[in-house]
């Protein structure tokens, strides 16, 4: 009897034994035979899908760390270094090419009448320094601007790591201090002009007659015409809005969301896209495009033959203002050619 209930606690124990190892086997096998390289990154898609957003837990004080991604992040992502690229590479090369074709048609406009030898004072010492300052401040925040959009693709297969990294770094710099003067000569250009940049009929007509440019016609104008005018309101409209959203973006969450930030990024990109492409031609007229133009801004004095044909109403109202023979300050400096 002893033996046979030995055996069956043999037979049953074996039993328990088997059921135990088959009940086991699918169990492991289950478990995955490879590393699968996609998961981590399936995971983060679903998580993604299913929550509109990937977040979690973590222990610093700023809670919005604790975001990983959400839903306007990949859009913006896309816009930063998608849609910002295409318009302004259209705008900055679309205005470039233009200007280009436009001196091989049309050539420098010159002073019809020939220099006078007489000048006529234009910009103060004040306001050339308030222009030059403003001006240098806008190339350097924009070359440093146009390297956080197109630095990675344009710039970095050109040079080593290293010495991009030192760069924009730099360019990161200026950008953040420079935004300073700048604004502040925005600002100072938009009470030291404002009298003069009202537009007016007189400048319907300008635009009209093709500002004189595109012919060889001669407009009237006052002090400043109707191109000077919207050039006046790009920089004062565009440099502020560049200056909100620079600072919305340079002091990051102050009074405003993530929302708010990606809005910032977009207006910023866009306007100083829109900006550079109309400095462009700002600069072209100012330098290549236009004989005798640049003196205006260099030493402040212009040739009152170029006066008569850019700017006739303003040559009057100085004559009427100093008198018929006399401007505010007339040198005979420049020889006529
Ligand atoms: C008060 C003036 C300005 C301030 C405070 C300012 C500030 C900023 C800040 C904080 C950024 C973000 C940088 C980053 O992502 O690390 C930025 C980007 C940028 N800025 Fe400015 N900026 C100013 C003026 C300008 C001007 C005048 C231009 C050009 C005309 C310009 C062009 C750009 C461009 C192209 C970007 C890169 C946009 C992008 O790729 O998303 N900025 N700026």
């Amino acid at each position: 009897m002893t033996t046979l209930v030995a055996k069956f606690r043999i037979v049953v124990g074996t039993l328990a034994l088997f059921a135990l190892l088959v009940g086991v086997q699918p169990v492991s096998a289950q478990q995955p035979t490879r590393v699968d390289p996609q998961a981590s990154s399936v995971k983060e898609e679903q998580l993604f899908r299913e929550f509109n957003r990937i977040s979690g837990r973590c222990t610093i004080p700023d809670q919005k760390a604790c975001t990983v991604e959400q839903p306007a992040g990949r859009d913006w992502r896309y816009f930063h270094g998608v849609t910002l690229r295409w318009i302004g590479g259209i705008a900055i090369l679309g205005v470039l090419a233009a200007l280009v074709v436009f001196y091989l048609w049309r050539g420098m406009v010159r002073i019809e009448s020939g220099r006078s030898g007489r000048t006529l004072v234009r910009f103060n010492a004040i306001e050339r320094f308030v222009h030059w300052m403003t001006s240098t401040c806008f190339i350097v925040l924009a070359i440093s601007g146009l390297n956080i959009t197109f630095g990675r693709p344009l710039l970095l297969p050109l040079m080593s790591p290293e010495a991009f990294t030192a760069w924009s770094e730099w360019a990161k710099y200026a950008h953040n201090y420079l935004s300073f003067p700048f604004t502040l000569g925005v600002i100072l250009i938009f009470f030291m002009w404002i009298a003069g940049n009202i537009p007016n009929r007189v400048d319907v007509e300008w635009f009209k007659r093709g500002g004189g440019i595109v012919g060889h016609d001669h407009p009237p104008a006052y002090r400043f015409n109707g191109g000077q005018k919207m050039i006046y309101w790009i920089v004062v409209l565009g440099g502020s809005a560049v200056a909100v959203s620079g600072y919305v973006l340079m002091f990051p969450f102050y009074g405003t969301d993530i929302h708010n930030m990606q809005l910032a990024e977009i207006t910023h990109g866009i306007v100083a896209m829109l900006f550079v492409a109309a400095m462009l031609g700002h600069i072209y007229i100012g330098t290549i495009g236009m004989e005798g133009a640049f003196e205006a801004m260099g030493e402040g004095t212009v040739d009152l033959n170029w006066a008569k044909e850019h700017h006739s109403l303003w040559v009057e109202q100085e004559k009427a203002r100093t008198g018929p023979n006399e401007s505010r300050r007339q040198t005979a400096a420049t020889p006529a050619e």
